[in-house]
């Protein structure tokens, strides 16, 4: 087999990393193996989040937002509550995304993924996955004000992986206890996932504020707007409240997007007195996917009517009045 010589430029830390991973002080071999393994799983576009959130969206429900903005003809996919990129994740990298989120840790921590990547991989391999590391972290967090942009990162990214359940309201270190978990495997599987995540994160805007200043930037028709706020009955577990004015002015100002929308919630009675209009339309993925458990009764909002036939050959779009 004749052999080619390939220049390209790579961070040293990449470098450190691949060799690493694939266990080899050789730096061609470490390139060439990631370069061959990413070719034969597919993995060149795939991106994972980092840890567990609360909230974070299935890919039931992904799949569907996906489907509506590729039928909206917006151009821009504006994630309002972003959380753990989820969105991003089911989205295509050729996809302009804008990310937000009210929760500065987790924009400080995806802005220190996407401009620093090598110093942050380097730092937070450096650290074993214990509970005394865990709980000095996220006793450092508490003044995340007086840390360094990279270190906030790392602790964040630590604790949040390490919280049981991602509840970082009050974070409890998550152990393995069945025979085939590893939690400090699984945390260095994780670090392997954050150079491809950096990639994505090249051409994503991240900002770090309230949604209604998001959506008065960005209220222009090419605009698809996805909100996944906090469910109305759900709001204390996360770091930032969420009142029900926060609901009504989300409404409101959804209602007056010039582009599309698409929202996240349960089905509840109260909300439905803030969204239902003849121009809006629902998904009720219970009906979809012929769910048993009520527990799922999610769905999705639209200001447009989405074209949605289920695997049983229905259309069950329907009018949210
Ligand atoms: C249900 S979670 C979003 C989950 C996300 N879609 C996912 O799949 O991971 C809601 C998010 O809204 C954020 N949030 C709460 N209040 C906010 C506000 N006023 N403006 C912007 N973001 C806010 C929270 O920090 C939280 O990350």
């Amino acid at each position: 087999m004749s052999k080619q010589k390939v220049t390209f430029w790579i961070e040293e830390g990449e470098v450190g990393f691949l060799k690493e991973k694939f266990n080899t002080d050789n730096q061609s071999e470490a390139i060439r193996l990631a370069i061959l393994q990413s070719l034969a799983t597919g993995d060149l576009e795939k991106i994972k989040t980092l840890f567990p959130y609360i909230g974070k969206k299935p890919p039931r429900i992904g799949r569907e937002v996906v489907n509506a903005f590729e039928q909206s003809g917006c151009e821009i996919f504006v994630d309002l509550f972003c959380g753990s990129l989820a969105m991003l994740c089911y989205l295509s990298w050729d996809v302009k995304v804008v990310v937000n989120d009210i929760n500065g840790n987790l924009t400080n921590l995806y802005t220190v993924i996407r401009d620093s990547p090598s110093d942050f991989v380097s730092e937070v391999m450096k650290l074993p996955y214990s509970e005394v590391v865990f709980q000095r972290l996220t006793e450092d967090l508490k003044s995340a004000d007086n840390m360094s942009e990279l270190n906030r990162a790392v602790a964040y990214f630590y604790a949040s992986f390490g919280a049981y359940r991602g509840r970082m309201d009050n974070p409890l270190f998550h152990i393995s206890t069945t025979a085939d978990t590893n939690r400090a495997e699984d945390y260095h599987k994780s670090i392997q996932w954050i150079l491809q995540l950096s990639k994505r994160l090249q051409n994503v805007e991240i900002l770090n504020r309230d949604f209604r200043k998001v959506l008065k930037s960005y209220n222009a028709e090419n605009v698809f707007v996805y909100a996944d706020c906090l469910y109305l009955g759900t709001e204390d577990y996360y770091e930032n409240v969420f009142s029900m004015q926060d609901h009504k002015d989300l409404a409101e100002m959804l209602k007056s997007h010039k582009g599309k929308f698409a929202l996240s919630s349960k089905a509840k009675k109260d909300l439905r007195k803030l969204y239902r209009s003849n121009n809006h339309y629902v998904l009720n993925f219970e009906d979809t996917y012929r769910l048993p458990d009520k527990r799922h009764r999610e769905q999705l909002i639209f200001n447009f009517e989405m074209k949605h036939v289920n695997k049983y050959g229905d259309t069950d779009i329907k009018p949210y009045r």
